[in-house]
């Protein structure tokens, strides 16, 4: 492939509504760098309940994020960049259901999206990044010159991450996974500090009825729209 010119592309949405799958495919057709911000609150929550940080204690908070390095290292395996919290790889872990339950917690705290959108801002510096989250296209590059916002039906969510999980952990419960959705969708939404919504300059993918083949296409020809605009 001849080099292509260099875009940020942001993908925000819904829990579950499959933006990692979308954004990773996307990335690595246009041979991009593909970022999962949420994996980094997943690895700041992963700190937190290890150490036992108490998240209502503003100097618990400052203090533990002092002590954490986080850095992506391309696992050569899959092609998958994968977060390390200070030098572990951190990804066996941060998908467990203990994270999930207190992640959207720990990132409505404004000291730690600052410390997480910082080092978003940094890694997009040099463009040709696709970058999924809740704020991306409306906080971290709000003058990237694509943005996608991916939805789907509810119960079209509650199902595919059951079975993610369920794959891993058979003790997993569809209420549960049910339940810590629609709490992390109400939080997420709801937040002070960059809540989920849809930037006004944002394209809306709604994959309920999508194979992943039918959304990259379709992604695929926004990009390319972009880059030979
Ligand atoms: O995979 P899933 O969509 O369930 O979540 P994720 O992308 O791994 O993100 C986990 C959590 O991190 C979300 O529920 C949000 O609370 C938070 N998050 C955020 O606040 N801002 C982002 N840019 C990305 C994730």
């Amino acid at each position: 492939m001849t080099s292509l010119k260099k875009i940020i592309i942001t993908v925000d949405g819904w829990s579950s509504c499959g933006k990692s799958t979308m954004a990773r495919q996307l990335a690595k057709r246009l041979q991009y760098i593909f970022i999962d911000s949420g994996s980094m609150y997943r690895a700041i929550t992963l700190f937190f309940i290890r150490n036992e940080v108490n998240v209502q204690d503003p100097a618990q908070v400052a203090k533990a994020l002092q002590q954490i390095k986080l850095s992506f290292h391309l696992n050569a395996h899959n092609g998958n960049n994968e977060i390390y919290l200070n030098g572990e790889n951190a990804e066996p872990y941060i998908r467990e259901m203990k994270v999930a339950e207190k992640v959207s917690e720990v990132a409505a705290i404004r000291e730690v999206r600052e410390f997480a959108v910082k080092q978003q801002q940094l890694i997009g510096n040099d463009k040709g990044i696709v970058m999924d989250g809740r704020d991306i296209g409306t906080a971290v590059f709000p003058q990237a010159e694509l943005k996608i916002f991916m939805t789907a039906d509810n119960d079209v969510r509650v199902m595919r991450r059951y079975k993610e999980l369920a794959a891993k952990d058979s003790s997993i419960q569809m209420e549960d996974v049910k339940s810590n959705l629609a709490l992390r969708d109400h939080m997420d939404s709801n937040r002070e500090v960059s809540p989920l919504r849809k930037a006004e300059d944002a394209v809306v993918l709604d994959n309920s009825h999508m194979t992943p083949d039918e959304q990259l296409n379709l992604a695929l020809q926004w990009a390319k729209e972009k880059i030979n605009a």
